[in-house]
């Protein structure tokens, strides 16, 4: 496909919103068809926000659209994805791309047969310091992640495993590249019935152990991810975009007749990532797959395995209620 890509945007919330915005800005590539939301309000508010055209059905604008983004909240994903498939669209979808395994599968055989590109929104994996990882990351022994927020009270329809852990087990599961052999996960739900709080250890089948831990209910906001590797430290923070790697860390108790000192000293090496904003990254790529240039950063079966775990996890931390 050449020439602009006709893009309808289904589901303008919070999320929703800045694909309008980042679509709108990549004027070359995208000509907006359009935008739907399931609330009247919210759509006249974002056609005139951003002069776009405001559909009052959904079929309409799949309908005039080549490619859509559906950012609706994630229970909705299968019906809305489902539907634009079926009418032969390209299907950029939010995180998690479905509440189940069994509906992934049905969506990803659905587009690999019709010859159509299912990207899943893992906006994650576009931060530079995320692709930057790839290069320093070799044979990891412990991964440790805390993706932790305050309560925003506006995601309700799942717990925090399919909210926020979500990315953390991609960005995992994509860097060990290896079968999950263990999961063992625990939870607590204090806001309804879904879990708030979530930690999961996952063994990998070469050994490699990974704690990922995610919180919708803690009083700051951390996003880290830390990696031990036999030669290295690698510290991750995704709101900076910075990696801090450490090297050759020695150790030493220094005693004086007064004191005893402990001493560690370690090389830290800073890396420059290229800052740009993940989720105009996440477009540009989306372009990319549709016009055939590239394939999918994130491939339908790799989403299908990592919401297979994110499945495991959420089983452990229900059978342990
Ligand atoms: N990639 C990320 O970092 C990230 C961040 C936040 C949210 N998300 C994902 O984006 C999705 C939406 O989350 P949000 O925070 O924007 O939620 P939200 O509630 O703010 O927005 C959802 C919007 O969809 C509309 N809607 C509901 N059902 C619809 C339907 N059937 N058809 C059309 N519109 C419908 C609602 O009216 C609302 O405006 C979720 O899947 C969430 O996981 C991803």
């Amino acid at each position: 496909m050449n020439g602009k890509i006709k893009l309808g945007l289904i589901g303008t919330g919070h999320m929703g919103q800045y694909h309008v915005n980042v679509a709108v800005g990549l004027a070359n590539e995208y000509e907006i068809a359009g935008i739907y939301d399931a609330s009247a309000a919210r759509r006249a508010e974002i056609a005139d926000r951003f002069s776009v055209k405001g559909f009052e059905d959904i079929d309409a604008l799949i309908d005039a659209s080549e490619a859509v983004v559906v950012a609706v909240p994630t229970a909705h994903h299968y019906e809305v994805a489902k539907k634009a498939l079926e009418k032969g669209r390209h299907v950029l979808v939010e995180k998690p791309m479905t509440t189940s395994a069994e509906q992934a599968r049905e969506l990803v055989g659905l587009a690999e047969s019709r010859g159509l590109i299912l990207q899943v929104g893992h906006v994650e994996r576009f931060n530079g310091a995320v692709l930057e990882l790839r290069r320093v990351v070799d044979k990891p022994l412990l991964i440790e992640s805390r993706r932790l927020a305050p309560n925003s009270g506006r995601i309700l329809d799942v717990g925090v495993v399919m909210d926020l852990l979500i990315h953390d087990l991609d960005i995992t599961m994509n860097l060990v590249g290896e079968e999950v052999k263990f999961v063992d996960a625990r939870g607590v739900a204090r806001t309804g019935k879904h879990e708030d709080v979530a930690t999961a250890v996952l063994q990998f089948e070469g050994g490699c152990v990974a704690t990922i831990t995610a919180s919708r209910l803690t009083q700051a906001k951390v996003r880290t991810l830390t990696i031990t590797q036999e030669s290295a430290y690698i510290i991750l923070d995704f709101s900076t975009q910075d990696i801090d790697i450490h090297r050759q860390a020695t150790s030493a108790y220094l005693m004086t007749r007064e004191e005893l000192k402990y001493r560690q000293e370690s090389f830290v090496e800073k890396i420059f990532v290229h800052k740009d904003n993940p989720l105009r990254q996440e477009h540009i790529h989306f372009v990319k797959c549709v016009r055939g240039q590239t394939t999918p950063i994130v491939d339908g079966q790799s989403d299908i395995r990592t919401i297979e775990i994110a499945s495991r996890i959420l089983e452990q931390i229900h059978s342990s209620w």
